[in-house]
């Protein structure tokens, strides 16, 4: 078996152990990515043999894997509250912090968690580390002078006292990638990141950042899959 599987059955493990999460009538939150794609499918088959339950996606692509597998996908701002989301993660650190939006969906992912009442995260056994900020920290950020932006965000990540600052604008100079809401992204290689509360509130000071992938104090629960079975992560309720 290739690494590749290795990661992907480790992936697939995460994904259908929070089905033991899920209840009927729930209102649930979809994530985005490759674990949360084996979530939509794992939960399509309970959805077709019964189960009712109206989920919000975190993005455009979720939302249509969703519809096709025929689950209810509703507007965020019509169901307003939800009881559970459960989403990937790039980095699961101490206090399971995370790392989120290498897929470029973290706004809408950070939207849709903070309605929720508990944050499931599912990945694979390498997204748990020590310290945050191997992953590069994704920025999003608005198109209008967007390169001032990536040097004051490089600034903010230099005083936050991280390791490094390298930016870098997602998809290159004239073929910026767009998010669902139109917006680029800043990847900063950060390598380490000592203090993420410090970061996160550093970024949220900064005109022209939307958001950050940076998730503080939002997921409660981690289920990571290993070579020895899945392993719950959980932090004390707040
Ligand atoms: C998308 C995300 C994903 O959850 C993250 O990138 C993990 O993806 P994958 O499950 O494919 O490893 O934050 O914006």
């Amino acid at each position: 078996m290739t690494n590749l599987h290795i990661v992907e059955d480790q992936k697939r493990a995460a994904a259908e152990a929070a089905l033991e999460y899920i209840k009927p009538g729930m209102k649930l939150g979809l994530g985005t990515g490759s674990t949360a794609e084996h979530f939509v499918r794992a939960l399509s088959i309970r959805v077709q043999a019964g189960l009712k339950i109206v989920a919000v996606a975190t993005s455009e692509r979720t939302a249509e894997l969703a519809r096709e597998l025929g689950i209810e996908v509703a507007e965020l701002g019509a169901v307003r509250h939800l009881d559970l989301t459960i989403d990937g993660a790039d980095e699961i650190g101490p206090g399971l912090n995370l790392i989120k939006g290498g897929g470029g969906a973290l706004l809408r992912e950070k939207i849709v968690a903070s309605a929720s009442d508990r944050m499931i995260v599912i990945a694979d056994g390498a997204k748990v580390v020590e310290t945050l900020g191997r992953f590069p920290l994704p920025v999003e950020i608005v198109p209008f002078a967007y390169s001032i932006t990536m040097e004051r965000i490089a600034e903010a990540v230099a005083r936050s006292g991280c390791a490094q600052n390298l930016m870098h604008l997602r998809g290159g100079e004239g073929h910026a990638f767009k998010t669902d809401g139109g917006n680029y992204i800043a990847d900063c290689s950060a390598q380490t990141i000592p203090d993420p509360e410090r970061l996160a509130r550093a970024l949220e000071g900064i005109p022209g950042v939307v958001d950050h992938g940076l998730f503080i104090s939002l997921a409660s629960l981690a289920l990571v899959g290993t070579q020895s079975g899945v392993k719950v992560i959980e932090l004390a309720r707040r």
